[in-house]
């Protein structure tokens, strides 16, 4: 092993591809294998829905070498090697932020800190899973082999994310860290008495459109938080992170560019037949394509669910687990304070008395809007790219981001009604105009209406362009999916 790349080493030959060392525990090695019977029970009854005989072109994880970490074949999925891989160990970390900053990292869990650290773990743990019994149905609708493809390596990879989180509860937390890795398999996304943790991955994704916008904002929460969580002071949970933002960064590009190709097909019909008005809805569905507005309307609805996803503007625990060194700041190691932040403030915007108030508050308690804010910024720049697509075509319309009041569950803003531009309603004219805002019966109905699949290896559904480049450099008319009905 090469000197500071310890872990970059993957035994892939055994039943758990891993970078840990698993032979070598046997109390783990055993945890792992008796958990991993009911991973494929889940995964068989709550994973992708058909397709399990399917060949899929998939990547796998092999090493955790910025350089060249995964190789890419067929596969069937159950067979997909779900490994554990953390993130080569940084020579001499110290931990970086709160108050244990700059003393060595830890190996083992903390005994003060270990009922925060298996709770976050937990939480971040339950999301992985969640998101793949939300996206089971989508198989069925895909618009091309290639999107296919995508849905179930975005999905693989959740099932991986899954087995990091269980990987730590299952080293660290010893009969606790088993139960709740039992419980991770339990819950389900959507249950009346057993659902998942949090609001979003409650919520159905019942359409394409919803699983670009579901990856382009709700995975871009996932890359937020294991930003934070991958500065931790307990540094196998910042290796953990720290190698799954390597897979994430994947479902964003899924997300960003599917939404992308939505939009640049609907510009280029709405071209071709000459339509320059964007609001003409019944014309340019005519055309088989989505008009911009309901694309609007969507944002609407999956943005405003991923920004609850950061908590209370003012939070306790945040500032417990920052002042512990657990979790940290989005690029914590890059920025420049004293990374304490006991006599800082941070400014939140508030609701008091009906109005929008901005608050200098300590920045302890603000760091989930911090967290939130430095996401805006992120989900921001895609945004900008949607519209330069339209903006290229020549059509007068403009993608935007609501106002962080707008259409919120949680925080300051769950109890008043807010329109996209941040003005605050009255309930009777949020009901008047909510139709305007979220997408309404009329286009879910039409949406589920162009759901239909394509299955000629190169053929895309009418509402959505072809990608510029293939998967792993493959031609156009690539079959990513051997369906062998
Ligand atoms: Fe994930
Ligand atoms: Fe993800």
């Amino acid at each position: 092993m090469a000197d500071g790349m310890q872990g970059v080493d993957v035994d892939y030959d055994g039943l758990i591809p891993n970078n840990v060392g698993l032979n070598g525990d046997e109390r783990l090695k055993k945890a792992l294998e008796t958990w991993h019977p009911g991973y494929i029970d889940w995964w068989k009854d709550m994973g992708p829905e058909g397709f399990q005989e399917a060949l899929v072109y998939l990547r796998t994880a092999v090493s955790v070498d910025p350089k060249g970490w995964a190789k890419f074949g067929f596969v069937k999925m159950p067979d997909y090697k779900w490994g554990i891989l953390l993130a080569p160990a940084v020579p001499n970390r110290t931990i970086p932020f709160g108050k244990h900053k700059g003393e060595p990292v830890w190996q083992e869990v903390p005994g003060e800190y270990r009922a925060m650290l298996r709770r976050l773990l937990v939480i971040q743990g339950d999301t992985e899973p969640a998101s793949v019994e939300q996206q089971r149905h989508l198989g069925a609708t895909a618009p091309s082999l290639y999107d296919l493809r995508n849905l179930f390596q975005v999905n693989v990879e959740e099932g991986r994310h899954l087995w990091a989180m269980v990987y730590l509860l299952q080293k660290y937390f010893g009969t606790q860290g088993r139960e709740e890795a039992e419980e991770l398999l339990n819950r389900r996304s959507g249950h009346e008495d057993n659902p998942r943790m949090l609001g979003a991955f409650n919520e159905r994704t019942p359409d394409w459109l919803s699983f670009f916008m579901f990856t382009y904002f709700t995975d871009r929460d996932g890359k937020m938080q294991l930003e934070a969580l991958a500065q931790s002071g307990f540094d196998p949970l910042s290796r953990t992170c720290r190698f799954m933002l390597t897979e994430e960064a994947h479902h964003m590009f899924v997300g960003e560019t599917g939404v992308s190709r939505i939009v640049e097909r609907t510009c280029d019909a709405m071209n071709k037949a000459g339509i320059t008005d964007p609001t003409a809805t019944a014309q340019i569905r005519a055309l088989g394509v989505i008009d911009l507005p309901t694309i609007q309307r969507k944002i609407n609805m999956h943005y405003p669910l991923t920004l609850d996803l950061f908590g209370n503007e003012i939070s306790t625990n945040a500032a417990n687990a920052f002042n512990a060194g657990i979790k940290g700041r989005f690029r914590e190691d890059k920025l420049t304070d004293d990374h304490a932040l006991l006599d800082s403030t941070y400014p939140v915007l508030r609701c008091i008395d009906g109005q929008f108030v901005e608050q200098h508050v300590p920045a302890l308690s603000a760091l989930n809007m911090r967290l939130r804010d430095d996401f805006i910024t992120d989900a921001a720049g895609g945004v900008g790219r949607w519209n330069k697509v339209i903006e290229k075509a020549g059509i007068a319309f403009k993608l935007t981001l609501p106002h962080q009041a707008h259409n919120r569950r949680i925080g300051e803003f769950a109890s008043i009604k807010a329109d996209p531009t941040g003005q605050i309603l009255s309930e009777a004219e949020w009901v008047a105009r909510v139709d305007t805002f979220l997408p309404t019966p009329d286009d879910a109905a039409y949406i589920t209406g162009l759901m239909q699949p394509v299955h000629g290896a190169g053929d895309y559904a009418s509402w959505i362009a072809p990608p510029k480049a293939g998967i792993d450099g493959k031609p156009g008319d690539f079959e990513y999916v051997q369906i062998h009905e």
